[in-house]
C-alpha cells in the first residue's frame, strides 16, 4: 500500500524529518525577527513615506554645527581623540536597548543629555529623527521617521528624540528586550510651561495671546478664562493645548472615554519605568537601578529652563482652571504617581534616601567643578552652548570655568551642551554628515 508504504518510509527517517523542521523553524524565526526589527528597507518605500510636517514647527532653525565648534573663543566639541581619553572611559558593557518618550515641557531635555553621554561613551547607535531633532511632531510616531541603520550596526541602542508616541510603531525600530521610560510633571506646571514656550506655535495659545492684547491680563489669564473659544481640535499643533502629556503619549486628549482607560493600561504595560519631575532625583536613583549605572553617569544640570520672568505666578483658581482644562493629564499623572511610589517601596524607601543623598552630592560636585555662572542670558553665551531660544521664553544656559582641564572640559562641556548642539554632534558622529533640515513644503 502505498499510504503504508509511506508512513513506513517517514518513520525510518523521523530523525532526519525532525531535525530538518527545527532548522526550518529557527531560520523562519531568525528571519522574523531580523525582520520584526529592521521593517524598513524592505518593503517600504522611504522617499514617499517620509513627509515632515513642517508647518509651525519650531524646526525651522540655523541648523546648529556643534562639531565644526560653534563660534567665538568658545571650546571646541571634539570626539575624544582616543578611547583612553575618554573622561569617563570604561569597560564597553551591554547596556539595554532604551527608548526614552521625552514629552512636551516635562524636563526631558535633562533626562536625554544624560543618555546622549551614556550613549556617546557607549559608542552605541541611536535612532535619530530622519529630519532634523524631532520625528515629525507633532504627527504620530511612523517607523520610517527614523534614519537608517549606520553601516555596522546591527540594531538601534537608544531612542530619545521627541515624539508623539505610537507603541506598535516604535516596537518595529526598537530591539524585543528595549526599555521603556517617559516622564511626567505635574499637570499645572506642565501646561503653564507648554503655553509659555510654545505661544507662537500653537494656534490656540497665539489666538489667545492676541486677545490678550488689548486687556491688561496675561494670554495665559485670557486663555483659561474661556480656552473652548480658542481650541480647534481638527489642527494639528493644537494637540498641545489640550492635555498636552496624553497627546504625546499618543492617547486621545479630548475627554475622558473608556478607550483612553484603555490605552493608559495598555501604556503602563509597556513602560518600565515613569518618572516624574517632581521627584526628579528619586526617579534617576530608579533610573540608576533598571539600567545599572553608577552615580557619577546621572550627574546633570537642568537643562532648558525659562527665565523667572517668562513663569506664569498662577493663582489658585488659575491653577483649578488648568487642571479642570487639562483632567486627563491629571488623572494620568495621579496614575503614574501612585505607580512610581510603588516602584520606589519596592526598591525599598531608606536605600531611595540614601542614593538620592549620594547623587545630590555627586550632582553638587559636578556643578562646583564645572560651573562659574548658572541661569545665563542667551546674549552672554557663545554659540555651542547657547540654548536655543523660543519665541514667546527666554531660555538660560550655564557658564563653563574657564581654567577646566582639557578632561574636564569635554565632561563639563557635555553636561551643559543645549539639545540641539548635542543631538548635530551625535548625528555627525554616527553618519558623517549634518542633520538633514526639513524640506520647503
Ligand atoms: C474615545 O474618543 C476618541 C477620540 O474622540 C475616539 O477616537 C474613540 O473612538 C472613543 N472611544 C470610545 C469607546 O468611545
Ligand atoms: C508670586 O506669588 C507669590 C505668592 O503666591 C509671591 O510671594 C511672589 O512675589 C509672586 N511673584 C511674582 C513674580 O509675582
Ligand atoms: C579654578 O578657578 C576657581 C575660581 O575661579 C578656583 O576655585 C579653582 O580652584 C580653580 N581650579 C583649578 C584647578 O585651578
Amino acid at each position: 500500500m502505498t499510504v503504508r508504504r509511506w508512513s513506513g518510509h517517514l518513520w525510518r527517517h523521523r530523525g532526519t524529518f525532525l531535525l530538518v523542521t527545527l532548522v526550518t523553524t529557527l531560520l523562519l524565526i531568525l528571519w522574523a525577527s531580523q525582520l520584526l526589527q529592521h521593517p524598513r528597507g524592505r518593503h517600504i518605500a522611504p522617499a514617499v513615506e517620509r513627509i515632515p510636517y513642517s508647518k509651525h514647527v519650531p524646526t525651522i532653525i540655523a541648523p546648529p554645527t556643534a562639531h565644526r565648534g560653534g563660534g567665538g573663543q568658545m571650546p571646541k566639541l571634539r570626539p575624544p581623540r582616543n578611547p583612553s581619553e575618554h573622561p569617563a572611559r570604561r569597560k564597553r558593557r551591554h547596556l539595554p536597548p532604551v527608548a526614552f518618550l521625552k514629552m512636551s515641557k516635562t524636563g526631558g531635555s535633562t533626562v536625554q543629555n544624560i543618555l546622549f553621554r551614556l550613549g556617546e561613551r557607549e559608542s552605541v547607535t541611536f535612532a535619530f529623527p530622519y529630519y532634523t531633532y524631532q520625528f515629525s511632531y507633532p504627527r504620530r510616531f511612523r517607523a520610517e521617521f527614523v534614519d537608517d541603520l549606520p553601516a555596522g550596526s546591527t540594531q538601534y541602542d537608544i531612542l530619545c528624540s521627541h515624539m508623539r508616541l505610537d507603541m506598535g510603531q516604535l516596537r518595529q525600530v526598537m530591539p524585543l528586550n528595549t526599555v521603556y521610560l517617559s516622564l511626567l510633571r505635574d499637570p499645572v506646571h506642565t501646561f503653564e510651561s507648554v503655553f509659555s514656550y510654545y505661544m507662537s506655535t500653537v494656534p490656540a495659545f497665539t489666538l489667545a495671546q492676541r486677545a490678550a492684547a488689548s486687556h491688561s491680563k496675561s494670554a495665559l489669564h485670557v486663555f483659561l478664562e474661556a480656552p473652548e473659544s480658542f481650541w480647534d481640535p481638527a489642527e494639528p499643533w493644537n494637540g498641545l493645548a489640550r492635555n498636552p502629556m496624553s497627546f504625546d503619549l499618543g492617547l486621545n486628549n479630548w475627554g475622558w472615554n473608556s478607550s483612553w482607560a484603555e490605552d493608559l493600561a495598555r501604556l503602563d504595560q509597556k513602560f518600565q519605568l515613569i518618572m516624574v519631575a517632581e521627584h526628579f532625583d528619586e526617579s534617576l536613583v530608579l533610573l540608576k537601578d533598571l539600567l545599572q549605572l553608577d552615580l557619577e553617569e546621572l550627574a546633570y544640570v537642568r537643562l532648558n529652563t525659562r527665565s523667572a520672568k517668562d513663569v506664569v505666578n498662577l493663582s489658585e483658581e488659575m491653577r483649578a482652571r488648568i487642571r479642570s482644562w487639562n483632567s486627563l493629564d491629571v488623572l494620568l499623572y495621579d496614575f503614574f504617581l501612585r505607580a512610581f511610589w510603588e516602584k520606589a517601596e519596592r526598591y525599598g524607601m531608606n536605600r531611595l534616601r540614601r542614593e538620592v543623598a549620594g547623587l545630590r552630592a555627586v550632582v553638587e560636585g559636578f556643578r562646583r567643578r564645572c560651573l562659574s555662572r548658572e541661569g545665563v542670558l542667551p546674549v552672554e553665551l557663545g554659540d555651542l552652548i547657547r540654548p536655543w531660544q523660543s519665541d514667546s521664553a527666554t531660555i538660560l544656559g550655564y557658564e563653563l570655568r574657564g581654567n577646566l582641564t582639557d578632561p574636564e572640559q569635554e565632561t563639563c562641556l557635555r553636561l551643559v551642551l543645549p539639545e540641539l548642539q548635542y543631538h548635530s554632534y551625535l548625528y555627525f558622529q554616527q553618519y558623517g554628515r549634518d542633520m538633514r533640515s526639513v524640506p520647503e513644503e
